[in-house]
């Protein structure tokens, strides 16, 4: 394309308006931060796809990354019951196949109260990523409780583990 000056922008380029006076655009980028609340919302509505016929027991969970991005995942079931495979779990998987492994917090939600933490499985699985990982436990009736990972899993297995002194 040509301007008047002479000058040519690339065809489709979208030229910005000259800021109007007064009207300077913010120097402050707006990120939309993720609220406890949302996430909690994210799980809630994840849970609805459980597929969970043997145990009835439905989990959501949501996954924030540090860059704010979520991961949805619910449990799912198999008849041989030693594959089924938990909502946090999927939601982690979902997110390392994405090529996200840098987790800040998980929503997990469920019908019973107080609200269920993680099995022991999923904690270490999380700690595979994250060390400082902040969970969030919730309820359909509103309940939550809050830990961090370091909590749930004080002496996770890591790679060190396997070290030889
Ligand atoms: N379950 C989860 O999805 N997450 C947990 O942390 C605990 C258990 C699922 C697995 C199974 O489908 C059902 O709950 C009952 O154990």
């Amino acid at each position: 394309m040509r301007k008047s000056d002479g000058s040519r922008t690339l065809q489709g380029a979208r030229e910005s308006a000259p800021p109007k006076a007064g009207r300077l655009p913010s120097p402050v980028v707006r990120s939309h931060l993720m609220t406890e609340k949302e996430l909690i919302e994210k799980a809630k509505r994840a849970r609805l796809k459980a597929y969970a016929p043997y145990s009835n027991f439905k989990v959501g969970a949501a996954l924030l990354t540090k860059s704010g991005k979520v991961y949805t995942g619910a449990n799912v079931e198999n008849s041989t019951f030693g594959l089924t495979v938990c909502a946090e779990r999927v939601a982690v998987f979902k997110a390392v196949n994405k090529g996200d492994k840098d987790f800040a917090k998980i929503a997990v939600v469920t019908d019973r109260n107080p609200p269920v933490t993680p099995c022991g499985a999923c904690r270490q699985v999380l700690s595979e990523f994250v060390k400082d990982l902040r969970i969030v436990c919730a309820n359909l009736e509103g309940k939550v409780e809050r830990y961090t990972l370091k909590e749930l899993l004080p002496e996770a297995f890591d790679r060190r583990s396997t070290d030889k002194t």
